[in-house]
């Protein structure tokens, strides 16, 4: 298979941590170039991480005819008009989430994405884990009986105010930023969609929500409840319960290298631990993104992103109004 040359697109922590060494890490892989707003900025990013090409600006990269695939690690507010401006010029797109900042603003970036025949997804790393996959086949293949419960918590310290995630213009809060992780997986492990959907939350001085405690309703006796905060210790979580036992995913979405488990309680005495080998998520997402370009079909479309950012959309909502029900609407509900 071809390696894929990607282009970077701002010098953000999120690439400077994990995406950029993870692709570095990749075979499949080579990075061609990154841009940022400041042109300094880039060459001293670039030089610093060993890419061969600096931009001083985001347009300048897209028209760079060696590059096929774009990573967007901008602020929220941005991930639609730079995912647009990159299928515009042909360019394949792995977008951070959450993918935009509704599920309308999803639709016509896929629809963009589709017009120019390159592909668009969400960059949530957490799902490519292969212990990810495994509970979710065990969910699936019944090991707990019917699923009945999910319970996910995403929290952290976010002290600094200037921080993207402060700014309610930019699509900060904490259901935007960790929240739509507890939101995603219940959805995978649901299998469908929640129709009605409560939360309350915990307003912060600029505006986002500082903490949110949301429950989704997907009919049937399926349930999920979850938090998510920027003003508590780090926590990362996930029980999926069901008649016949519950699995238990510690530091569920970014378990780092090291080896992770499942915890697979059946019964009052029966605990299996289910062990993982340490590996780099962010390496499994790039990888199976490049692996899906030449089948045009990536392993989640932007439409999975517009369900996420309908749910998310919807806890806003119900917190706004105290917590009342929020019914969504979608083609199935
Ligand atoms: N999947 C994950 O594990 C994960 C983890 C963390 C964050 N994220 C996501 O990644 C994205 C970036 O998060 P981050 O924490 O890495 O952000 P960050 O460090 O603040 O970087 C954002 C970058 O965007 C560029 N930018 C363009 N316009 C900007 C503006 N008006 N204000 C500030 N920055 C601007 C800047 O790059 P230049 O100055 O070089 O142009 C900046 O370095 C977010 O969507 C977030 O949700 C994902």
């Amino acid at each position: 298979m071809a390696k894929t040359n990607w282009g970077i697109l701002s010098t953000a922590n999120i690439g400077r941590k994990a995406m950029i060494p993870a692709l570095k890490a990749s075979k499949l892989a080579d990075i061609r170039a990154v841009a940022s707003r400041d042109l300094d900025n880039a060459r001293q990013f670039a030089d610093e991480l060993q890419i061969e090409h600096a931009y001083g600006s985001y347009q300048e990269l897209l028209e760079d005819d060696e590059i096929n695939a774009i990573y967007i690690p901008l602020p929220n507010h941005l991930h639609k008009e730079w995912s647009i401006r990159a299928a515009r010029a042909g360019k394949h797109v792995l977008c951070e989430k959450p993918l935009a900042l509704t599920a309308e603003d999803c639709e016509e970036m896929k629809a963009t994405a589709d017009a120019h025949g390159v592909l668009l997804m969400e960059s949530f790393m957490y799902r490519h884990h292969p212990r990810i996959l495994a509970a979710r086949e065990m969910v699936k293949t019944g090991k707990i009986g019917e699923l009945k419960i999910i319970n996910a918590g995403f929290t952290f310290w976010l002290a600094d105010e200037n921080d993207i995630r402060n700014q309610p213009e930019m699509g900060g809060g904490a259901v935007m930023d960790v929240g739509c992780y507890c939101i995603n997986i219940s959805r995978l492990m649901a299998g469908r969609e929640p129709q009605v959907v409560q939360a309350r939350a915990e307003w912060a001085f600029s505006g986002v929500d500082d903490k949110l405690v949301g429950m989704l309703d997907f009919g049937g006796g399926l349930m999920a409840h979850f938090d998510c905060g920027f003003n508590m210790e780090s926590r990362q979580e996930c029980i999926i319960a069901g008649t016949d036992g519950y699995l238990s995913l510690p530091r569920t979405f970014t378990p780092g290298l090291e080896e992770t488990m499942i915890e697979e309680q059946k019964g009052k005495k029966s605990l299996l631990t289910h062990r993982f080998d340490g590996v780099d998520e962010y390496r499994l997402i790039a990888e199976d993104f490049m692996r899906s370009i030449p089948t045009g079909k990536p392993p989640y479309d932007a439409n999975d992103a517009a369900a996420n950012l309908r749910v998310i959309q919807a806890c806003l909502q119900s917190a706004r109004q105290n917590g009342s029900p929020v019914v969504i609407k979608t083609a199935l509900n």
